[in-house]
C-alpha cells in the first residue's frame, strides 16, 4: 500500500478533507490514549508525514527517542522535513514486513493506518517485528479500521469506503486482529475505539517475566 509521489504531497490535506477537519484532532487523541511518558522510545511502522511523530515528541521530551520507518522516499523526505524541530526524531527507509533487526528496544511500536493494506503472512511478520523490537512489557498500538458490519454503514459512507479502499482493507474488518496478535504471543489487549467504534486503537504488551 505504498502512496504514489502526489499522494505523499497531498496525503495530509487529503486526510483532513475526508474527515472534514477532524483528523488532526483524532490523531491527537490516538496519540493521548497511548499513555506515552516522557523519556520513552517509540517505533513507527510506516510513519508517513511525519505528522503523528510530531505529536509523540511532544509527548516523550527530549530525553525520549521516536524511530519512523517507511519505504516512501517522499514520505521520508517530508517527514525529516516537518519533525526537523525535533532532533530526537528520526526516520530510516526499511520495509516493515521485512525481518528487522530491532531487539527489545522500544517502550512502545506503533502503527498507524498501515497493518489493513498487508496479506495476512505479512501482517504476521510486522506483529512479530513488533514483538522482536519491544522491551519486555512494552506496548504495540495499533490504530486502524475496527472489526465493523459495511452493510450497516450508511450508504454513501459504505459506498466511499468500498471505492476508496482496497480489497485487503473491505477483509480487514472482519479479521480476528486480537487472535492473530495472542498467537504471536502478545498479552493484555485493551482497546479504545473512535468515531461510533468504526476505529480502534488496540493495545497489546509483550510479555514480561514477573
Ligand atoms: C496510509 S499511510 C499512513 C501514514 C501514517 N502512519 C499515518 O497514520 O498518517 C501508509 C504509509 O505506510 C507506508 N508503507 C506502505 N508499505 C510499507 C512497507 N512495506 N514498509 C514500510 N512502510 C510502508 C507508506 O509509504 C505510507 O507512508
Amino acid at each position: 500500500m505504498e502512496v504514489g509521489p502526489r499522494g505523499v504531497r497531498y496525503y495530509d490535506l487529503f486526510m483532513d478533507v475526508i474527515s472534514l477537519g477532524y483528523y488532526p484532532f483524532l490523531i491527537k487523541k490516538v496519540v493521548d490514549k497511548m499513555d506515552i511518558q516522557p523519556g520513552e522510545s517509540i517505533l513507527d511502522l510506516g510513519s508517513g508525514t511525519g505528522r503523528n511523530d510530531c505529536f509523540i515528541a511532544q509527548k516523550i521530551g527530549p530525553e525520549g527517542k521516536v524511530l519512523g520507518l517507511d519505504i516512501s522516499k517522499e514520505m521520508l523526505s517530508l517527514s525529516r522535513k516537518r519533525c526537523r524541530p525535533y532532533p530526537n526524531v528520526s526516520f530510516t527507509e526499511e520495509r516493515i514486513e521485512a525481518p528487522l533487526t530491532y531487539q527489545d528496544e522500544f517502550d512502545r511500536v506503533f502503527i498507524s493506518f498501515v497493518l489493513h493494506g498487508f496479506e495476512d503472512h505479512q501482517k504476521i511478520k510486522i506483529i512479530s517485528n513488533a514483538y522482536q523490537a519491544l522491551k519486555p512489557g512494552g506496548v504495540f498500538c495499533i490504530f486502524d479500521y475496527n472489526e465493523f458490519d459495511l452493510g450497516k454503514l450508511w450508504f454513501p459512507l459504505r459506498q466511499a469506503f468500498i471505492r476508496g479502499e482496497c480489497q485487503l482493507a473491505l477483509e480487514f474488518l472482519k479479521l480476528d486482529l486480537k487472535g492473530m496478535l495472542s498467537k504471536q504471543g502478545f498479552t493484555g489487549l485493551e482497546e479504545e475505539l473512535f468515531l461510533k467504534g468504526h476505529l480502534r486503537l488496540l493495545k497489546a504488551a509483550k510479555w514480561q517475566c514477573c
